[in-house]
């Protein structure tokens, strides 16, 4: 086993073209809000095929204000996966929502929507809104039509966190992000997503009123537009604001816009190549037992945002502990995606071990390993990740059973 160079589990990659277009807005006289933003929410929209875009200085706080904007409150509630970053269900939690996790499907490490429908069905709501929010994880699309169509509440919100997700496609072709089936969708663009602003985020919707009430969350719920405002119109001199709501400063600066932007314009490049690499990895691990990749039914339609294999550690007589470990002295690195949300402290202080309720989320956590993908791996960097993976669960097998042999002699 050879160790060159460290490979970590995800990696941006930003060139000279880049580098230019952040210098050239690090250059102009405007150096926050201005038309690099417009240009790359512009750019966004037309790339998702969605009327508005509205960029956010983290993918979280895209979430915070998607739940803004739909209105979430005490007595709400947030339908969600557990396998997803905290950010999905703290969005509407920190509004007074209530989270309601749905075990996943490990087939492709989505919610299972099967399941959902049940848990939809059996709310028995008598006061405030019911929020789904999907997760696109790994980059695999939620079927959002079918999820759209089980849905018999006409006011249940529909919001899509797409961090994972960016270029993938649902079933019938359209893009996620165009918000065919939902009313929002949410991107991240931190540095281990699919194209980066160093941190950043955007929504993207096709309602007008969300649109509006997204710009206004992301300054400080100033409003400006003379339609919305309370004064008479002709005592509004030029400049003139009202705050009408609490919300923070989201904004987003020239030069992370400038970076989006130039990095949307490599995003066709960054897909092919993170697709190249995954069909390496599926031809790569073929054939090994106790091995599962996701299904390739959707690799077409899948801009990937992370490989993920689950093992059977215990039939390799191994944890994934110790093969982490041996990953990365042999300089690969790897992650686990994720911790089931309901498992961190502040879930359990809530609602204790509810753990028994999500069979295949602990089956699937208790497998999962995300293996390294991005766009500066080589075909080779696949082979050597996958060859070390091999030989280490090959002798951590051997070296078991060679204990036991001594152990009864
Ligand atoms: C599924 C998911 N949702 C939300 C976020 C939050 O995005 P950000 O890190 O840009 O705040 C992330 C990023 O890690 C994510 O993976």
């Amino acid at each position: 086993m050879q160790s060159d160079s460290f490979l970590p589990y995800a990696l941006q990659s930003i060139n000279e073209a880049d580098i230019q277009e952040v210098g050239y807005a690090l250059r102009s006289s405007i150096v926050t809000r201005g038309p690099f933003v417009d240009a790359f929410e512009q750019a966004m929209a037309q790339y998702c095929n969605v009327t508005y875009a509205v960029a956010f200085n983290s993918g979280t706080a895209a979430l915070f204000a998607a739940c803004h904007a739909a209105k979430m409150g005490p007595h709400d509630r947030l339908i969600t996966s557990p396998n997803t970053f905290v950010a999905t269900a703290t969005a509407g939690m920190r509004l007074g929502a209530t989270p309601i996790f749905v075990d996943i499907d490990r087939s492709t490490g989505n919610m299972d929507l099967n399941q959902m429908e049940d848990a939809l069905n059996g709310i028995n709501a008598s006061r405030g809104q019911t929020a789904i929010m999907p997760v696109h994880f790994s980059g695999i699309p939620v079927d959002m039509q079918k999820l759209n169509v089980s849905i018999r509440n006409p006011d249940t919100i529909i919001i899509e966190d797409a961090a994972h997700a960016i270029g993938s496609c649902y079933q019938d072709g359209q893009k996620v992000g165009s918000c065919a089936w939902s009313d929002m969708t949410m991107f991240s663009f931190h540095p281990a997503k699919t194209i980066t602003m160093g941190e950043g985020g955007m929504v993207t919707t096709n309602d007008p009123e969300l649109y509006h009430r997204l710009k206004r969350y992301r300054n400080n719920g100033i409003e400006r537009e003379p339609a919305y405002l309370e004064a008479p119109l002709e005592q509004c001199y030029d400049g003139y604001y009202e705050v009408v709501e609490m919300a923070g400063n989201y904004n987003v600066t020239e030069f992370q816009a400038a970076l989006g932007l130039s990095q949307l314009r490599r995003i066709d490049d960054f897909i092919s190549k993170r697709r190249e690499l995954m069909s390496a990895y599926r031809r790569y691990l073929a054939g090994m037992p106790d091995l599962k990749l996701f299904t390739a039914q959707f690799d077409a339609d899948t801009a990937f945002h992370l490989c993920v294999v689950q093992i059977d550690f215990t039939a390799y007589n191994t944890t994934r502990n110790q093969v982490i470990a041996k990953l990365k002295s042999f300089g690969i690195g790897s992650q686990v995606h994720y911790i089931p949300l309901y498992k961190h402290p502040l879930f359990q202080k809530q609602c204790g071990d509810i753990s028994a309720y999500f069979p295949n989320m602990e089956a699937y956590y208790a497998q999962a390993l995300s293996l390294p993908l991005y766009p500066g791996l080589t075909d080779a960097d696949v082979k050597r990740v996958v060859d070390t993976l091999k030989e280490i669960l090959v002798a951590e097998r051997a070296k078991k059973r060679h204990g036991r042999q001594k152990a009864s002699r």
